[in-house]
């Protein structure tokens, strides 16, 4: 059993093997919702891993949901572009934001190698204390013996205090950033579209007043003084800054916080290796990784076919939607042993998909993979154990595997 409720999944596999095979829409944001879309990516997997959805809500796409034919179509971006969108949904076209994960060489090589440096291993190293310092505060004001929920306390707290240090972002303020970051992935209930954007704008506004700061001092190493002195980021258009601003927040806010939250649902599922991890946190480096692959924060990346390709004995046209399924990839038992369970000490615990593949490979990764690998060294300080007591709640969305709540108890403290 993946996770999650069972017999809601057993009811899935049901309708997962008895619907025609033609009918199979892997999209619907319900069952991500419910975390039952398992059994209908196993069917692909095994019966139709390169499968065309004639229709849907977001109009008719190809589904990849094999591992290897993940790998083969982001390594293969002269015919399998980023430049009309990266997710099923289609951006609206008065109001683009350019950004440098959704285009294609060259100029996505060159924008990706002036945000680069922010992430390299000599600043992650800087970088490293004041995330400890500013975890290990964040759990210490937690309460002991109370229910509470951990997305809100901890998992949105930390990534955001982080992305604030990142970018050197008014302290009192930072709560901004989640809030824009929102905006972007979590359908509002009470804002309408217009409403959004104007938001966004203001996003950009606020963004544009400490580029203007930073772009007269001397060049600092936050990533707006990066991009504002940055040979081919400087003369961004407005849209575009707030394109690839936005994409750092989402890039570096969402991911690393719903993996904070499921890695802690992991643990609660496979209490043996929750056990494991208490015996000898050593073994932190290695878990972190498997959590980010059972998460699989990004569940899906779109590319368009520039032109028309055989591709897994289909043919692909120009022009259509072609979506790779990273939550299938990791969980397709051909490339990865046991892919349902979560296990600690894999031997290549590094070889999954969370992260893309190729040139777009996340930028962030190592960044991600320390704050986790320290946030759990500072849990497994402080407390034995952190119960989960009830169903998290999820977001209804096929592209970020995300929780809004996590209700948690804490017995005791170490
Ligand atoms: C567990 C955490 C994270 C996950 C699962 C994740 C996932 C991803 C994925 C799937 C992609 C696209 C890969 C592709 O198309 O092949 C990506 C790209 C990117 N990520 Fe992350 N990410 C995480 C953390 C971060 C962090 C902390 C940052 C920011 C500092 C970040 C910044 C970016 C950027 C800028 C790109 C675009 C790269 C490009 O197009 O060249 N990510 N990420």
């Amino acid at each position: 059993m993946a996770d999650g409720n069972i017999s809601a999944l057993q009811v899935a596999r049901d309708e997962a093997y008895s619907t025609p095979l033609d009918e199979i829409d892997v999209s619907l944001g319900e069952r991500f919702q419910s975390n039952t879309m398992w059994p209908f990516f196993e069917r692909l997997r095994h019966e139709d891993p390169v499968h065309y959805t004639a229709a849907s809500e977001f109009g008719p796409y190809w589904s990849i949901t094999r591992y290897h034919d993940i790998v083969a179509i982001e390594t293969n971006h002269a015919v399998f572009s980023s430049e009309k969108g990266i997710s099923i949904d289609e951006q609206p076209d008065d109001f683009t934001l350019p950004m440098f994960i959704a285009m294609d060489p060259p100029k996505h090589d060159a924008q990706r190698k002036v945000v680069s440096p922010i992430v390299s291993p000599a600043n992650l190293q800087n970088l490293a204390p004041i995330i400890r310092e500013r975890a290990g505060k964040i759990l210490d004001e937690l309460p002991i013996g109370e229910t509470f929920d951990w997305v809100d306390r901890v998992s949105i707290e930390l990534t955001t205090q982080m992305l604030a240090t990142l970018f050197d972002f008014p302290w009192e303020e930072r709560r901004k950033l989640t809030y824009w970051s929102d905006l972007t992935t979590i359908e509002s209930d009470t804002l309408t579209l217009e409403e959004v954007r104007a938001e966004l704008m203001q996003c950009a506004f606020y963004f544009q007043n400490l580029w203007n700061q930073r772009k007269d001092g001397p060049p600092g190493d936050d990533l707006i003084s990066m991009l504002a002195h940055g040979e081919s980021t400087r003369d961004m258009p407005l849209m575009e800054f707030l394109g690839n601003i936005l994409l750092l927040i989402v890039g570096g806010n969402d991911t690393t916080r719903n993996s904070i939250t499921g890695g802690l649902l992991a643990l609660n599922q496979f209490p043996d290796e929750y056990a494991k991890i208490r015996a000898d946190p050593s073994l932190i480096p290695a878990m972190v990784p498997e959590i980010i692959r059972w998460q699989t924060p990004v569940a899906h990346m779109r590319r368009t076919a520039k032109t028309d390709i055989e591709f897994g004995g289909k043919t692909i046209r120009a022009g259509d939607k072609v979506i790779m399924w990273y939550a299938s990839g990791n969980r397709d038992e051909t490339a990865i042993e046991n892919p349902d369970a979560f296990i600690i000490g894999r031997e290549r615990p590094r070889q999954h998909l969370s992260f893309g593949f190729g040139i777009h490979r996340c930028v962030g990764n190592r960044l991600a993979e320390m704050q986790l690998t320290i946030i759990w060294e500072e849990i497994l300080k402080r407390f034995p154990v952190i119960e989960v007591v009830d169903e998290p709640v999820r977001l209804k969305s096929c592209f970020l595997r995300a929780y809004r709540q996590m209700k948690v108890r804490i017995p005791a403290r170490l």
